[in-house]
């Protein structure tokens, strides 16, 4: 049991009944709601005569709940599950994991992230208790080649975990955005460590916003939504990292048999940039083309002077909103 666990039922509780709970003194207990206020960004209202109350209540992430949430037949093939309070990032934490020897099957989940990684280069803004921050380890014994459908294998499994969660609606940009309405849902990041003819060892790493505040979002640098928006009501987070873990082993080892085949019709269903014009990003380079879709490898076809090219990377942005076509 901790302070945050103790109110985490946004209840007031005074320092002397959390410092008595955990066999602490009631200045430990102000220590550690500084710590939480400072170094976590947690929001908590502090009233003399009434004690310490969480601005919104949270639900903490749970080991059980998750394990309980991924249907028996897959949970073996998670050996670990790590919950963490926080850290700098969950896919930074998972490579080093791996280079201590940690194999397929590693899973961490994190409250809050200070240093978020999201795909080029970009910061993934993590605040305390909202989102998930999820990290799956998996090995793949697959050469470099066959690996660069995994990312859209990964956005379909994202789909069918909230589609399985009775969240409608859910489009995809390639290679993996998760977006809702033309804003960011969610993000996967891949980093990987192996050799060429592999295997492969490949974190999986999926933000998803959840139970966002508008105030934690500031910082968040393109249109945004969360789930909580989507479907009017709080989301269990617990309910859906194991879903999502659910769906993310299943998807990891029919892409390791078979690869981006029993993915590709509901990727393609869920394409928002489908017929539209876009933008695709290079370092140094935009090219400009209609998109027609993808290929069986996953690539991105883009329609330029009437010549279709395949592009295996690069970022899309849409030119025209596909609503005002
Ligand atoms: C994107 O930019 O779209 C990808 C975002 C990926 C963010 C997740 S949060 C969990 C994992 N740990 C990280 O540091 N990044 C990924």
């Amino acid at each position: 049991m901790t302070v945050l666990r103790i109110l985490s039922d946004g209840r007031f509780h005074s320092g002397s009944s959390v410092g008595e709970t955990l066999g602490i003194s009631r200045a430990a207990v102000w220590k550690t709601v500084q710590k939480l206020q400072q170094e976590w960004q947690v929001k908590i209202n502090a009233v003399s005569g009434r004690g310490y109350q969480l601005a919104t209540p949270l639900e903490l992430l749970d080991k059980g709940a998750i394990v309980a949430a991924i249907q028996p037949q897959y949970r073996d093939q998670l050996p670990e599950l790590h919950i963490l309070s926080s850290v700098d990032s969950t896919n930074r934490y998972a490579l080093d994991q791996v280079m201590k020897g940690s194999a397929t099957g590693l899973a961490v989940l994190a409250e809050h992230q200070t240093a978020g990684r999201g795909r080029r280069g970009r910061n993934w803004v993590s605040p305390f208790g909202r989102n998930l921050y999820l990290s799956l380890v998996w090995k793949f014994e697959l050469d470099a080649r066959h690996l660069s459908g995994l990312s859209l294998a990964i956005a379909v499994a994202i789909l069918r975990a909230l589609v399985k969660l009775d969240i409608e609606g859910v489009g995809l940009k390639w290679p993996n955005d998760v977006l809702w309405q033309e804003k960011k849902l969610g993000g996967v990041l891949l980093e990987m460590r192996g050799e060429a003819n592999g295997p492969w060892l490949i974190v999986i790493g999926i933000g998803m916003n959840v139970n966002m505040e508008a105030v934690d979002a500031n910082a968040i640098d393109q249109p945004w939504v969360d789930l909580q928006t989507i479907q009017g009501r709080h989301i269990d987070r617990n309910l859906l990292a194991g879903v999502l873990l659910d769906e993310l082993i299943q998807a990891v080892s029919s892409f390791q048999q078979s690869g981006l085949a029993s993915f590709l019709s509901e990727w393609r269903e869920h394409d928002i940039c489908l017929n539209c014009p876009v933008a695709l990003h290079f370092p140094n380079r935009v090219q400009q083309g209609i998109a027609r879709g993808i290929d069986a490898d996953g690539a991105l076809l883009l329609e330029t002077d009437g010549i279709i090219t395949p592009y295996h990377a690069g970022e899309v942005s849409l030119r025209v909103s596909p609503h005002g076509r």
